[in-house]
């Protein structure tokens, strides 16, 4: 609740303060982009085989969720057991990139891969906020893209 309301305030704040024009060049931020947002290409892929990872970070950075850390998985839900997230890259992200976008070519790890799971790609981003006292400490948010496994 504390957070909501801190993160609608620090919105407000953001909103008060940009002039009109930079905000029609930067676009509006909805709150589904806090964490930034990642893609796929191919977005159907088989073991083995190399795809593009994209991640735009312009909201999360306009929503002051600034990443320190970008960690890439696969992760899989089924009827059934299936293994933790699959980590697909550890990044650290320099916040100088310009246009604020993370993109490298990622290769889908020989796993063991389920016909009948569902797949998503996801993103987790470490950003670095001020604590109570003014510490500087890390929490997460994560968003995800849809992945189609074959040739399993
Ligand atoms: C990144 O996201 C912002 C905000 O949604 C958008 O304006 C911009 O065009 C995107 N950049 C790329 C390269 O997709
Ligand atoms: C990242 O850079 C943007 C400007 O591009 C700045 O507004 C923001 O405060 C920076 N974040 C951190 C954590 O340095």
């Amino acid at each position: 609740m504390h957070f909501n309301k801190s993160k609608f305030l620090s919105i407000a704040a953001v909103l008060a303060s940009v002039p009109t024009t930079v905000m029609a060049q930067a676009g509006f931020c909805p709150e589904a982009l806090r964490y930034g947002s990642v893609s796929i290409s191919p977005s159907t892929v088989s073991p083995g085989q190399t795809f593009t990872v994209t991640a735009n970070l312009t909201c999360a950075i306009q929503l002051d969720n600034t990443p320190t850390f970008l960690d890439y998985y696969i992760d899989a839900t089924a009827t059934h057991t299936v293994s933790g997230p699959i980590l697909i890259a550890r990044r650290t992200y320099d916040n100088s990139t310009s246009p604020p976008i993370d993109q490298f070519t990622a290769t889908l790890p020989n796993w063991y891969y389920y016909t009948d799971a569902t797949y998503t790609f996801v993103m987790d981003n470490s950003f670095a906020r001020p604590g109570p006292t003014g510490e500087s400490v890390i929490t997460v948010g994560g968003t995800e893209a849809g992945i189609t496994i074959t040739g399993i």
